[in-house]
């Protein structure tokens, strides 16, 4: 297994390209499901999770492939989807899997994947999904590890969710846009990965209203088409670019930003004492100082982002101030934590609230998480951290960056990966 070396005390300064996003990527790849014409999805991140998800639609029989011309290019077909099942194997690495249930029984009528189970960052349900899928008309049966979902045709209804749930939403508005009649989705996720998907199926032929708000309604249509989209900034990518730019009080430039997405987390950099300048495609951050101690809440979008949370902890570890950082979207996501009180931060967790009192120097050390974006928290304190920090488990970063450390060089880090051997 790979690791990153990065040695600290570098102003970051320059331009970067920013990926396309993971998480809408992901959707849209589940979303492919559901048309036997072709989805062509463009500025795809080469990411493990990515890689996964092509893995598990191999799985189901559907054509997915890499286009011959360009990297970045995805090709999927689901001309015949021979085995609706997504097995325990893939599904195990990545929880995301799930979301092929809601195309499969909407196409097939009958899907069958494994249960997620828990994660790093929690115990994470999939409850609402499967509420949801029901209200459709989807008779759930638990078997051996597995949710089957079985539906002669589903039928359009209105499903209010308990909790805003990003994959949630997801799941049954791909089942609800071939559902007979109207779909009424209340306290929907409004996350920009939510309005892609709902974008892109639109074009696919799916009739959607109240893109990017809470109610999303859907009039279900006998069948969609092929598309092709080209995928959105990963807004997340972007923000941990941002961040580094304010650990090391740099000057970095963000390109393939789409700056509406990333509000919370630009208002709290600024807050934090940055300055930010929203370009037309791209975000400029220049910090001069140390970073001012600030109060963080992470919140469903519109609010601040529990996957930047990490990162800008570990920006804040080295603040003049006292920040208070409260995570309330997962109630396991601090294992950053520990791994920066060994580089010198004095963090204090109190239930979901973390204190961060500001030091004055982090020093490298060897670290590990087995969180993605937790993994890229430490790759920040170490660009600031006096000597080497070695993060260890890179598969993680992986999951979700796509060689972030390529990136960072090109900001001006001294930064390197190594195979763990030498
Ligand atoms: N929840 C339930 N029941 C459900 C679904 C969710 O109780 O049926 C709870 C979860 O346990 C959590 C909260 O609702 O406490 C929100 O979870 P959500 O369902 O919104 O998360 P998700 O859809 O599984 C996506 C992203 C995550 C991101 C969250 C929140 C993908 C593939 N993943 O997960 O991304 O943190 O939304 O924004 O879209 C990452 O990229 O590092 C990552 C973890």
């Amino acid at each position: 297994m790979d690791r990153i070396v990065v040695r600290g005390g570098r102003r970051l300064s320059g331009t970067v390209q920013a990926s396309g996003s993971k998480n809408a990527t992901l959707a849209l790849m589940a979303a492919a499901i559901l048309t036997d014409g072709e989805t062509v999805l463009r500025n795809v991140p080469r990411v493990r999770d990515v890689g996964t998800m092509a893995k598990i639609l191999g799985a189901l029989g559907v054509a997915c492939e890499w286009d011959a011309d360009d990297d970045h290019v995805l090709r999927i077909r689901a001309g015949r989807v021979s085995h609706p099942e997504a097995p325990y194997e893939l599904v195990r690495q990545m929880r995301a899997s799930f979301l092929v249930l809601g195309p499969l029984v909407a196409r097939l009528g009958t899907g069958r994947v494994s249960e997620p189970g828990g994660c790093a960052i929690g115990v994470r349900p999939v409850d609402q999904h499967l509420k949801g899928l029901e209200a459709l008309g989807a008779k759930i049966r638990l078997d051996h590890g597995y949710v089957e979902a079985s539906a002669g045709q589903l039928t359009g209804a209105r499903v209010a969710f308990d909790v805003s749930t990003v994959n949630g939403t997801q799941n049954v508005m791909m089942a609800a846009v071939l559902a007979r009649g109207r779909t009424v989705i209340e306290n929907a996720a409004r996350e920009p990965e939510v309005a892609e998907l709902a974008r892109v199926l639109g074009a696919m032929g799916a009739q959607i209203a109240g893109v990017g708000t809470d109610k999303i309604e859907i009039e279900g249509v006998a069948r969609l088409g092929g598309v092709d989209h080209t995928v959105w900034g990963d807004r997340i990518e972007i923000g941990t670019l941002l961040a580094a730019g304010l650990v090391t009080r740099g000057d970095v430039t963000v390109h393939g930003a789409d700056p509406g997405l990333l509000e919370s987390t630009l208002e709290k950099l600024r807050e934090a004492g940055a300055e930010v300048e929203v370009l037309r495609d791209a975000i400029r951050l220049r910090a001069a100082d140390r970073a001012r101690g600030i109060k963080i809440v992470t919140a469903p979008y519109p609010g601040f982002p529990t996957d930047m949370q990490a990162q800008l902890m570990a920006a804040l570890t080295l603040a003049d101030g006292s920040s208070v950082v409260t995570e309330t979207v997962f109630e396991n996501r601090f294992m950053h934590v520990p791994e920066l009180v060994r580089m010198g931060a004095d963090i204090e967790v109190a239930g979901r609230a973390a204190h961060v009192r500001g030091v004055a120097t982090l020093s490298g050390a060897p670290v590990m998480a087995t969180d993605l974006r937790a993994s890229a928290g430490l790759i920040l304190a170490g660009l600031a951290a006096e000597g080497d920090t070695i993060v260890n488990r890179v598969y993680h970063i992986d999951r979700g960056y796509e060689r972030i450390e390529d990136k960072l060089r090109r900001l001006g880090a001294e930064i390197r990966r190594e195979s763990e051997e030498g």
